[in-house]
């Protein structure tokens, strides 16, 4: 498929966390494929070293939870690779992880802001067609989780509801920056529906996912790559008056209750 109507500018580079797997992994995988230098993040380093993407992606192992670490990493990345454009916060806990409510928001909300605040410190002030995308949820958007009738002892957010909590935050923090950074950057989020992605490998062939199935009406389940493609078309120039909106990736599962 040719990416070409997004009109990335030449030597364009973007910053994709949570890049070892799933929806991260597709976007540096579609990102480098439009010419744009990807740097990818990842806790993994295994599969991170094992993507097999080509020289313009550069692995760089790093906890976007570690409020010690980010900061300076992310200089030091922007110093080496010289202006970086484009941000994308991918990176997140899986639903599944039991975390307070405290710790919850501090592992969504804080880490796209800890990662964010250190990528705008980073842009040149004359930066042009920079942009970022946050990776949100239908869950902070219109649904809130799988309901307990359909997914049982799966425990984690299910117990307290950190997960839609910090999703909503995502979306909310996303317009905020689409105002403050008074047109420096443009700021936009996507909200997946149920993807099949190795985080949900446990309940997506379940009653959960047969039920957002049944509920979809194209039919099929989310794939990486149908996140992916929102993200990068919100990042590029192809987007350059869209701010502040976030994208719902969902076949139109969300609106069918
Ligand atoms: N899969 C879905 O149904 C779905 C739906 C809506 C939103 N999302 C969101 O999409 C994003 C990606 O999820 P996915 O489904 O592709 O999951 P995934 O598990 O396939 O990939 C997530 C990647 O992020 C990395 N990661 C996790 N925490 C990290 C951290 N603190 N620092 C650096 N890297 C970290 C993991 O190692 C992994 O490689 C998440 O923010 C998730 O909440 C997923």
């Amino acid at each position: 498929m040719s990416l070409d109507f997004l009109s990335f500018p030449v030597g364009s580079a973007a910053i994709v966390t949570g890049a070892a797997s799933g929806i991260g992994a597709a976007t540096a995988q579609m990102l480098c494929a439009a010419d744009v230098t990807v740097i990818g993040i990842d806790i993994d380093a295994d599969r991170l070293h094992s993507l097999g993407l080509g020289p313009t992606f550069h692995p760089y192992v790093l906890d976007t939870g570690q409020p010690d670490e980010v900061g300076d990493h992310i200089g030091r990345i922007a110093a080496r690779h010289g202006p970086i454009a484009h941000l994308v916060n991918n990176a997140g806990p899986p639903s599944s992880l039991p975390l307070s409510i405290e710790e919850g928001l501090a592992q969504t909300a804080g880490s796209v802001q800890r990662v964010t605040a250190a990528w705008m410190a980073s842009l040149p002030a004359d930066s042009v067609h920079a942009s970022l995308v946050n990776v949100a949820s239908v869950a902070g958007a219109v649904a809130g989780g799988p309901p307990p009738s359909l997914v049982t002892g799966r425990g984690g957010s299910a117990d307290n509801g950190w997960y839609p909590a910090g999703k909503a935050a995502i979306a909310g923090l996303t317009r905020w920056h689409a105002v403050s950074a008074a047109g420096r950057y443009r700021a936009n989020a996507v909200a997946p529906g149920i993807t099949r992605t190795p985080r949900l490998h446990d309940i997506v062939d379940g009653a959960y996912g047969r039920d957002v199935l049944a509920r979809t009406p194209l039919g099929r389940l989310g794939e990486a790559a149908d996140a992916a493609r929102a993200i990068l078309f919100l990042l590029s120039p192809a987007a350059s008056f869209i701010n502040g909106q976030t994208l719902v990736v969902d076949g139109g599962g969300g609106l069918a209750f």
